[in-house]
Order: C-alpha cells, then structure tokens, then sequence
C-alpha cells in the first residue's frame, strides 16, 4: 500500500529513527562518492505553488542521485489552476508519476491530492506544516549531540507551519520544545499529540531559551502572510535571536534556522554568522534525510 508523508506523525519514532539511519548511510555513501541508484526509472513530481530554494533544489538534486528524475512543476503551467479538478489531476498524475511532492497554501489540498492519488504524496510545506523541514532539523540535532530524547529546544518567534511541526515533532521524539511568541502569533493547537515529549507555549523568549540545548527560529512573515507585515513586525520584535537572547540558553546551545533569514529581524547577523550556528549544516541535512523519504516511500 502506498505511503504519503503530510505531517511528521504519518511516521512512528521507530520508523522516523530508521529514517535517520538511512540519512546518515546516504550521507556517507555521498561523501565517499559511492553511487546509489534505489530510484533507477521512478520520476517524482514536484508541485510548487510558492517560492522555494531549499526544497525543491534538494529534491531535485536527491531524484537524481538516487537514479531517478524529478519534474519541476509550478502551479501556472499544470491545468489544476486553470480548473482541472485535483481529483482528476490526481488521477491522471498517478499514471505517470511514482511519487508527487506539492508546496501550496491550503493544507486541505494536499489532503485531497494525497486521498485520490494511488502514488505516494509528500507535503514540501503548506500553511499549516512543513514536516520534511523538522525531521531533517531533529535528524541535525541527533547529528550534533548524539542524542534526541530530552533534548530542550526554545523555539522563538512567529507560531507558524514549522512551529506546528515543531509541536508535533518534538512530542513525538521525547524532546522539550518551549515555543515563546506573543499571544496572538501563537501557533495552531495540534489536535492530537503523539509521543512523550513535553511541549509549551510561554511569551517570554528568555523563559523559553533557559536550559535550552538549541535555539530555534523562522521568518517572521511566512509566504502568502505579507498583508500581516507589519503588524507582525512590531509584535515580534522582543523576539529577535540575537547574542543577549542566546548568551541566556545553555553555554553552548545551538542556534537553528530554517532558512530563508531575514538577517536583523528574527536573527541578527551576529548570531547567524556566529560560533552557536549550525545553519548551513541543518540545510544541507535536508538532502539527506529528504533521500532517505524518498527511498523509502518511493
Ligand atoms: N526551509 C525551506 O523550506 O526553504 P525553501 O523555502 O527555500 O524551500
Ligand atoms: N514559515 C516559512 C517557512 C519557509 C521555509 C513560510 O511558510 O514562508
């Protein structure tokens, strides 16, 4: 039966921690320039509706060196924004494709693509989620310090999809997730969480940053949210990651961010470029640990 990945707990941690193990044999078989065809003849789809460096690039990139292809399609070329039902699309998508990766803006659609398709669907980010994102940040984390469960993560900021993730993320893997934002950037209640970690919701980022093992932050102003701006802007500013905030966390806390940054506003420079930053090595995770998904469902 085919497997879609829409949010983080369509996998269990047994089978997310096997995951990691596969990430970390294609990183090496990479590094070591050992070639790796599983995907020889399979062909991914690749849906986007919004902007994207990151996901789509490693996608793409992932496709091709495990031996498959991946098509670059972006929402105004298919006829599913000129009115092609996506239950026709879905279909007809199916009998090309082996798997179908969508960015879009309403978590419901991926819902629908993924119940009338017969080939796997991965959810490269909605408004609500952005699962492959969190596994590759918990897969850096388990990398970093050799560990996950009861690992403290302040994440400070807006209480968007990789916040949601995060929730969801972090309860199932047994860690701390302390998310601090203002009352009304709080991120939507996860309707059933799995797994024994522990997750709060705090305002105060220097609450949320104590003991912590990794400071966490995004974009202040997420895709298809701009008329928000600066609203956003004057409600987040106390939340800035910025050497004050991170000489609080643990000695020494990582920082992580999952890309774009906006430098001088959620993080500054100072941090982003400084000695607790593991971002360059958290975007490249998503590489591997992206194979990894993609072996396995594809
Ligand atoms: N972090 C992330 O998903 O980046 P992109 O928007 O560039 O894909
Ligand atoms: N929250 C951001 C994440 C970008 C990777 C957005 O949705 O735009």
């Amino acid at each position: 039966m085919k497997r879609d990945l829409l949010a983080i707990n369509d996998f269990n941690q047994e089978e997310i921690l096997g995951l990691f193990e596969k990430s970390v044999d294609l990183k090496e078989k990479r590094q070591k320039g050992i070639e790796h065809l599983p995907l020889k003849g399979k062909t991914l789809g690749m849906i986007f509706n919004k902007h994207s460096t990151r996901t789509r690039i490693s996608f793409e990139v992932g496709m091709f060196e495990l031996g498959g292809h991946a098509l670059f399609l972006t929402g105004d070329q298919l006829q599913l924004n000129r009115g092609e039902t996506l239950k026709d699309s879905a279909q007809v998508l199916s009998r090309y494709l082996n798997g179908i990766l969508i960015r879009t803006y309403d978590h419901n659609e991926v819902i629908a693509l993924a119940e009338n398709a017969t080939i796997p669907v991965i959810n490269g980010l909605t408004d609500l989620n952005h699962p492959v994102q969190i596994l590759a940040d918990i897969f850096t984390i388990k990398e970093k310090l050799g560990g996950i469960e009861g690992v403290k993560v302040a994440y400070v900021g807006d209480g968007n999809n990789v916040a949601y993730s995060w929730m969801m993320g972090a309860s199932l893997m047994g860690m701390h997730l302390a998310v601090a934002c203002p009352k009304s950037c709080q991120p939507d209640p996860v309707p059933q969480l799995c797994g024994n970690g522990k997750v709060e919701i705090v305002e105060d980022p220097f609450e949320a940053v104590q003991n912590a093992d990794i400071i966490y932050t995004d974009v202040w102003i997420s895709m298809g949210q701009e008329k928000d701006e600066e609203n956003k802007k004057k409600l987040l500013h106390p939340y800035q990651i910025n050497q004050k905030l991170v000489d609080a966390a643990k000695k020494d806390a990582l920082v992580m961010h999952c890309l774009p940054a906006h430098r001088e506003m959620e993080i500054t420079t100072e941090v982003l470029d400084g000695k607790h930053s593991i971002v360059f090595d958290q975007a490249e995770n998503r590489l591997h640990v992206q194979k990894a998904i993609l072996e396995t469902l594809l």
